[in-house]
């Protein structure tokens, strides 16, 4: 490997060829997986990448793309072999170009999303994407993992939010997909292979994405009732009176709200009552305050009137609305210092989601006893984290022994309800091995003939995605 690393050094200079200090880069976000690089490789543009690429094939060196390496599966992280080299994409982070009229924006892979979006604002417009982890993932990373975030009721996917990608095909050949057409028939549409791929078909260098009109109006509400039924009441009232404008719709159990208070004491109380569950909400408008604020201040007295939500709290600030949803984007953080949980990140369709949670949890609860289910999400979206913490008493790596266990019981139902074991997070190495007792077979195999044709020597993110 001394030839390799060599070659690798007159490539890109000894600076970005890491061999030391690697640790950043071989832990994923949540410290569940920890590999062993055999280094990191740090091109500046896709031209290093094309080189760098061919350098691997050559030399047969797997390659684990990473990002911003926030994802939630252990997909950007290599494994114990030594053998991988991490490819990371952050000196790829140039703006290639923007269209305000076109609405659309050409970006290297390695720019951070939050980058993106003010940018967006910049221009007047709105790159919607929008997730917790937006001041460090890179938008290479959104597209690899296909990823969600909280305005996917208004905006839809990162898969909907890309018309054109650049890719560093597994040979180094570039697949130069990067058209900004919003209508275009010419065949199969290669990209959305890509989109969703975690890195196993190729390396994304840049893309075109999708500009918005920029709302200059916002409305945010925190809403508590009593049970899942009323969300899906709430959220169907909601819709009915805002429309296209209703922007995210998030679920927070009472337990999600007590764990960030625990670990972030600077949490305001909301109300007075405990309630079992509440809502994030946000609508918003390219157009004036006032005919938002009306419109959504009907709706809640609507949903108070009807009984559908105990308490609201309306934001009258934007510190305010800040603090509303930073009750919802701490969750995450709240559970990294509760210990690991056993992370579910499944889907059903939105009208079962009520049934849904309240099948599952007393199977949860006969299981295990003081057992601390985290359920929250995307409810909008029919997709919910439905952690599973451990019960007092139980530690760390007890519980985690049981993820089996747990697993078959949530994804079981969930496979009832015709759903899916991982809505927006992908697969990496966490939740891979599902794919053989949940999907068919068929649709497993046809995936497998894809990987082969476009990355015959498995060097791609091996051992990710597909079991
Ligand atoms: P990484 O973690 O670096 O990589 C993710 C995968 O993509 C890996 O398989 C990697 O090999 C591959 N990859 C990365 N870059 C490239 C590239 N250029 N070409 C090919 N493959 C590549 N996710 C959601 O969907 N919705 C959320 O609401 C959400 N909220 C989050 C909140 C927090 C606090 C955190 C920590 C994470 C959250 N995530 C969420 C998960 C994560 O942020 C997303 O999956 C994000 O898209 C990952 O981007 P990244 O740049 O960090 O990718
Ligand atoms: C979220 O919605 O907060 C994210 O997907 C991250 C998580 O599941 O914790
Ligand atoms: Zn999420």
């Amino acid at each position: 490997m001394t030839d390799f690393l060599q070659a690798a050094k007159a490539l890109l200079g000894d600076a970005h060829v890491l061999t030391t200090d690697l640790a950043a880069y071989a832990t994923d976000w949540r410290g569940k997986f920890t590999g062993l690089p055999l280094a990191v490789l740090r091109p500046a543009d896709t031209a290093q990448v094309t080189a760098t690429v061919r350098l691997c094939a050559a030399h047969g060196v797997p390659i684990v793309p990473q990002g911003g390496n926030t994802g939630m599966c252990g997909g950007a992280t290599p494994d114990g072999s030594g053998a991988q080299v991490v490819l990371s994409l952050g000196r790829l982070n140039r703006v290639r170009s923007i269209d305000p009229l076109n609405n659309t924006l050409t970006v290297e892979a390695g720019c951070v999303l939050q980058t993106i979006q003010a940018l967006a604002a910049e221009h007047d417009r709105l790159f919607p994407l929008s997730l917790g982890s937006e001041g460090s993932c890179q938008i290479g990373g959104n597209i690899a993992t296909n990823a969600g975030g909280v305005q996917v009721l208004r905006y839809g996917n990162t898969r909907d939010l890309v018309l054109g990608l650049e890719v560093v095909l597994a040979d180094g050949q570039v697949l130069n997909l990067l058209r900004a057409l919003r209508k275009d028939n010419t065949g199969y549409d290669l990209k959305h292979l890509f989109i969703g791929s975690e890195g196993t078909l190729g390396l994304i260098t840049a893309a075109v994405l999708k500009l918005f009109p920029a709302p200059h109006a916002q409305a945010v509400a925190f809403a508590a009732f009593q049970t899942p039924q009323q969300a899906l009441q709430l959220l169907g009232l909601m819709r009915g009176h805002l429309g296209d404008r209703f922007t995210a719709f998030e679920l927070i159990s009472q337990a999600s709200v007590a764990m960030v208070r625990q670990y972030f004491p600077a949490t305001p109380t909301l109300f007075e009552a405990k309630h079992p569950w509440h809502v994030l909400m946000q609508a918003s408008d390219a157009a004036g305050q006032d005919a938002l604020d009306a419109a959504f201040q009907a709706a809640l007295e609507a949903a108070l009137e009807r009984g559908i939500i105990d308490d609201v709290v309306v934001a009258t600030s934007e510190a305010q609305a800040h603090e509303l949803w930073a009750v919802r984007e701490n969750i995450s953080e709240a559970q990294q210092h509760d210990g690991s949980n056993i992370k579910h990140d499944i889907a059903v369709p939105v009208s079962s989601v009520s049934s849904f949670i309240d099948e599952v949890l007393p199977m949860l609860h006969t299981a295990y006893e003081g057992v601390r289910p985290i359920v929250y999400g995307h409810l909008g979206d029919g997709n919910l984290h439905f952690n599973v913490s451990r019960p007092p008493g139980w530690t760390i790596p007890g519980w985690q022994l049981e993820t089996d266990r747990v697993n078959k019981v949530v994804l079981d139902v969930v496979a009832r309800y015709q759903g899916s074991f991982s809505a927006e997070h992908g697969l990496g190495q966490l939740k891979n091995h599902e794919m053989l007792l949940y999907k068919a077979p068929l649709e497993v195999d046809v995936m497998r003939r894809v990987k082969q044709a476009l990355d015959p020597q498995n060097l791609m993110n091996p051992g990710k995605l597909l079991p």
